[in-house]
């Protein structure tokens, strides 16, 4: 599967980040070495040997540049100081302000002394509010380009470099409880799905497994597909305490915090996180001894992804699943997820809750 949410290397701030960069750094640029691509996906210009911090596993796929995972880098930038010369980031607004302020900073602890971090946003949709984070880090901060309505903001790593302050944002943490507050609480961070609280469509599908315990009961194998820091996969290794459970998500903070949360629950060998794009190959690794044994896939899927994106997502799974097994996903608005089990032949129950529906699929 392709493209995650929201990269686009044909947006306007994309390319006005492009022209302020070329205009100054233009050599540089060209080879690429020294140059962080933050989180922003492909930039015009910039040559190959630049280095691309993802968030997602997807955005490996094509990519022209060098990709590094999110998260540990970071951990080592903080330590070391960075090797960067010219950082350029583009905040995507709706993976939420601490992300893009947990971006900024982990890509200000990468710049060389007098590195110079680049930052396209639009002045509507919080630019200024980044521009003060820039600030308060750097020490001050200068708007080098304006235009279709963004603006690029440009600071560099000098004698103002205030690198606690970057540290500190790149610790934000937040904990929140699962429906059975007697458990430890569950761990995320900035640029995960629903890191502040536990999803009400998660609340409901766990509630789900709650009223339907006996039907489930005899599961020995369950799939979290779109786990995101876990919630289903801890909730239902609780329920079900025989069940194996093997939880899959493609972005690189939500399975790192979901290993986190599994260490938490003392779930370690019961609760597999899988950093994946989609369902795994019945016969990789990855996947080992799932194949036709599971009897529950839970799934909260990605509420904005197209139908074919979905049906991608939801095809591998009759390979997981034994004769009886059921897959159950909530959703708001039933119709495009219904279409997709219905256009894959199977046979289904919708359970419907406040806000909410379950649909349970299987196949004859
Ligand atoms: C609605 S969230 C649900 C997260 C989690 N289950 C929860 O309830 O909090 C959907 C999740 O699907 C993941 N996702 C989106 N596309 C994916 C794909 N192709 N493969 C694996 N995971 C994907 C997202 O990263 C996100 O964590």
């Amino acid at each position: 599967m392709r493209g995650p949410d929201g990269l686009n290397a044909h947006d306007p701030g994309v390319r006005l980040l492009a022209k302020v960069a070329r205009a100054r750094w233009a050599d540089r640029l060209k080879a690429g070495g020294g140059v962080l691509l933050a989180h922003c996906g492909e930039v015009e210009s910039v040559g190959a040997g630049a280095t691309r911090w993802i968030l997602d596993v997807r955005e490996r796929e094509g990519a022209v540049h060098r990709c590094v995972d999110t998260g540990r880098e970071v951990e080592a930038l903080a330590a070391d100081g960075g090797p960067f010369h010219l950082a350029l980031a583009w905040p995507r607004a709706h993976l939420g302000l601490d992300f893009s302020q947990w971006s900024l900073a982990a890509a200000a602890l990468g710049l060389a002394e007098d590195g110079w971090l680049l930052c396209s946003a639009r002045k509507q949709k919080g630019g200024k509010r980044l521009a003060a984070f820039i600030e308060s880090i750097f020490g001050r901060v200068e708007v080098l380009a304006r235009g279709s309505g963004y603006q690029v903001y440009g600071a560099s790593r000098g004698e103002g470099f205030d690198a606690a302050a970057a540290r500190e944002a790149c610790a934000v943490r937040y904990q929140w409880p699962l429906p059975d507050e007697h458990r430890p609480a569950m761990a995320s961070g900035p640029g995960v799905f629903s890191r502040r609280a536990l999803d009400d469509g998660t609340r409901v599908l766990l509630v789900h497994l709650e009223a339907h315990a006996r039907r489930f009961a005899h599961c020995t194998h369950v799939v979290d597909l779109c786990a995101g820091a876990g919630p289903l996969a801890v909730g239902a290794a609780h329920r079900l305490p025989e069940a194996q459970v093997l939880a899959v998500d493609s972005n690189l903070l939500a399975v790192h915090d979901m290993r986190e949360n599994i260490a938490r629950h003392g779930l370690d060998g019961r609760v597999h996180a899988r950093l994946y794009d989609g369902m795994p190959p019945a016969r990789v690794p990855e996947a080992a001894g799932f194949e036709g044994k599971v009897g529950l896939v839970l799934m909260n899927p990605p509420t904005h992804a197209p139908r074919e994106a979905l049906a991608t997502l939801v095809a591998p799974l009759r390979d997981y699943l034994r004769p009886s097994g059921v897959v159950c996903a909530v959703v708001n608005r039933a119709g495009t997820m219904r279409g997709v089990f219905q256009a894959m032949g199977a046979q289904g129950d919708a359970y419907d809750y406040p806000g909410y529906t379950v649909l349970e699929a299987r196949w004859p």
